[in-house]
């Protein structure tokens, strides 16, 4: 569908339009009377979310690519149907293809709060079965409104089980790495990416002054980002997942990375929303799972 197709279809005044951010990038921005936020078609990658009178909650590399094929960097790129590397064949790409294919918007809506819903699903191909040979339906739901609302929301439509790998890999704005703690991981277990894949247990809050990669297991907890710069506290509550990473990348691996610039790594932190290694779903036949997260933004005293 090109541009004015989307928009003689999908456009709603006072909440959403569609227009190219880049050549052969369409993307959906959203307006209304809470929020601007803005969403690629490529990947259904949501790459700005900012409630009226905050300033924006989600990070944006100046060096992220809007290009075909290419994972934007920052956003909440959507990792599926696997999470990092994947299992058995190092060249399929790194958390799988659904971040950087072109997904249908299946249909828009402006909700009686005054937020605005929009709905995706992947366009599947074969080469794409081909990768991950299972029948499944992917859909990606957001509402933008004075919270963010995301389900990723998978169907088996097939007649047999499969595992999933999944992740919301949310890119957040903070202040700078060294006014922020990350709440709500006290007591958890995790792999230390950074540590051989260590077997460690988190104790108090998280505070970055190094590379950190670690995936926490078996926790549903809300995770808060207090940060203290930009005198704000992110919550970020979720369903559906087990999962929770957290990862900076810090100054050499920013360096090797080439798209987030300088200073990129003080500027953001990821929490993502996920269900990693031990902790992958198995989806019976004609079972629908839903990854949900809800995002919100409130001043610290
Ligand atoms: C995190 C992983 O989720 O994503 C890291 O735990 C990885 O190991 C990071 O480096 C970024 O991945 P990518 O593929 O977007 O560069």
């Amino acid at each position: 569908m090109d541009i004015a197709e989307l928009n003689q279809k999908h456009a709603i005044a006072n909440h959403v339009a569609f227009r190219e951010i880049a050549d052969g990038m369409p993307a959906a921005e959203i307006s209304n009377a809470h929020a601007k936020a803005g969403i690629a078609l490529q990947g259904a990658h949501l790459y700005a979310w900012q409630p009226d009178g905050h300033e924006p909650v989600i990070w944006l590399s100046e060096f992220a690519k809007f290009a075909p094929g290419k994972s934007l960097r920052g956003g909440i790129p959507v990792c599926w149907p696997w999470f990092g590397p994947h299992d058995s064949d190092s060249k399929l790409p790194a958390h799988g293809y659904a971040r950087t294919s072109m997904w249908d918007v299946v249909e828009t809506a402006a909700l009686p709060d005054g937020s605005t819903q929009i709905r995706f699903e992947l366009a599947q191909t074969n080469q794409m079965r081909e990768q991950w040979p299972h029948a499944a339906s992917v859909q990606l739901q957001i509402s933008v409104g004075r919270t963010l609302q995301v389900s990723l929301i998978t169907a088996n439509t097939g007649d047999s089980p499969f595992t999933l790998g999944e992740a919301l890999h949310t890119y957040f704005r903070i202040g700078d790495v060294s006014n922020v703690a990350i709440r709500g991981l006290d007591g958890c277990s995790y792999i230390d990416k950074v540590a051989d894949a260590a077997h460690q247990v988190q104790h108090g809050d998280i505070v970055i002054d190094n590379e950190v990669d670690r995936v926490y297991l078996d926790t549903d907890a809300d995770c808060i980002i207090e940060d203290r710069g930009l005198k704000r506290a992110i919550r970020i509550a979720k369903q559906g997942s087990h999962s929770t990473v957290v990862w900076n990348p810090w100054i050499e691996k920013a360096e090797k990375m080439g798209d987030l610039g300088e200073d990129g790594y003080r500027a953001m932190v990821c929490v993502e929303s996920a269900n990693a290694l031990d902790n992958v779903v198995s989806i019976a036949p004609n079972e629908t799972h839903h990854l949900s997260v809800i995002y919100s933004v409130e001043p610290l005293d």
